[in-house]
């Protein structure tokens, strides 16, 4: 498997008049070619945070960013300006979290396709752009004659289709879609993630997928990376996580009992007690530890992720007996039904 993104230690800090804020905190992963990577965490965890980072689109006033991120050969943040432009869209593209709202009312969806390609390519002729055009509405099934329509005229679920064909208009090889489907009805929702797997199977694209919803994930990726107060606390196989027979981090098994079961003909869904930490006042060690039913003592000192091929887990349990057994966890994240 070779990577397509990469990033070492990513770290972003808000400046706020408080003081900082660290809303990222050395982030290390890896996306390979042909992979989805789930990338699933509460609101308020760092997900669109690394997400802005990894495309070097933090405004340098907002917040303080430090790290590497490589696409392919390139290291993101060693780019001039005019790399970086062509960079984006062609290397790596963005469906921003509540993207579909950001088409511009003014133009038409065809002009949108237009700008997009002119702005890369000034060469390029109106029946090649006119042909692309058709073919990208047609791979996120939606009708070619849609051109001629105004945002305002779609549906939220085809202004979402829209925003991702354009995002593929220039070929990408890395996708990152913050939260594409969370505004959209269910069915809708499912019928958009069926099309990007499609999308990405055809494509053989490298995808980072942001969602608040561990099961919408785990129905789709490959891996699935866990976010805690701005860090990245396991990264786990999909089957892994959908079995369960493995070992987790504490956070990750509360997502999993997290997410509805059916059992005795009743939906049953527990929750994690408590709330995540205050940004600005963060616990020395683990940052799960006070809400986690396993701690130890040990846990209030800074964890080290153990690595097992492309997974880890950031907890001092890990390789102990005590996360192993999936059963005791249960006890201690029930919570009501
Ligand atoms: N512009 C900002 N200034 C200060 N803090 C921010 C700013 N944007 C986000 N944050 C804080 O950073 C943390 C992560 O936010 P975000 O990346 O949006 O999380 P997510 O996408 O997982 O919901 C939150 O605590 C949020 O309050
Ligand atoms: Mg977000």
């Amino acid at each position: 498997m070779k990577p397509a993104l990469s990033t070492e230690h990513l770290t972003v800090s808000y400046y706020t008049p408080q003081g900082p804020v660290p809303a990222l905190r050395g982030v290390s992963f890896t996306l390979f070619e042909n992979e989805i990577l789930g990338l699933v965490g509460e609101s308020g965890s760092g997900k669109s945070t690394l997400a802005l980072a990894v495309m070097r689109l933090m405004e340098p006033d907002r917040a303080e960013v430090s790290g590497q991120v490589t696409v392919g050969s390139k290291n993101l943040y060693d780019l001039s300006a005019r790399d970086l432009q062509r960079l984006w869209w062609e290397d790596i593209a963005m469906v921003f979290q509540s993207s579909m709202n950001a088409l511009n009312p003014v133009l038409s969806i065809g002009d949108h396709f237009t700008d997009t390609f002119l702005a890369h390519r000034p060469m390029m002729r109106m029946t090649e752009i006119r042909q692309k055009t058709a073919s990208l509405l047609q791979q996120v099934q939606l009708s070619p004659k849609l051109v001629r329509s105004y945002p305002h005229e779609l549906s939220g679920g085809m202004k979402q289709r829209v925003v991702i064909a354009l995002s593929l208009a220039l070929d990408p090889k890395v996708l990152i879609m913050d939260e594409p489907t969370t505004a959209l009805d269910v069915v809708v929702q499912h019928s958009i993630l069926a099309e990007v797997a499609a999308i990405q199977r055809e494509r053989h694209l490298a995808v980072l997928f942001i969602s608040h919803d561990f099961s919408l994930v785990s129905g789709l990726a490959h891996r699935i990376a866990i976010m805690y107060a701005g860090e990245l606390v396991e990264i786990t196989e999909r089957d892994m996580a959908i079995g369960n027979s493995t070992p987790h981090h504490p956070y990750t098994e509360g997502l999993i009992q997290a997410t509805p079961r059916i059992t005795g003909g009743r939906v049953r869904i527990q929750g994690i007690p408590g709330e995540p930490p205050d940004m600005t006042r963060l616990p020395a060690g683990c940052p799960f530890w006070e809400r986690c039913p396993k701690r130890l003592d040990r846990c209030q000192t800074v964890p080290l992720p153990q690595q097992t091929g492309h997974t880890f887990i950031r907890c001092h349990l890990t390789g102990t007996s005590s996360l192993s057994s999936s059963s005791s966890s249960k006890e201690g994240m029930a919570h009501g039904e």
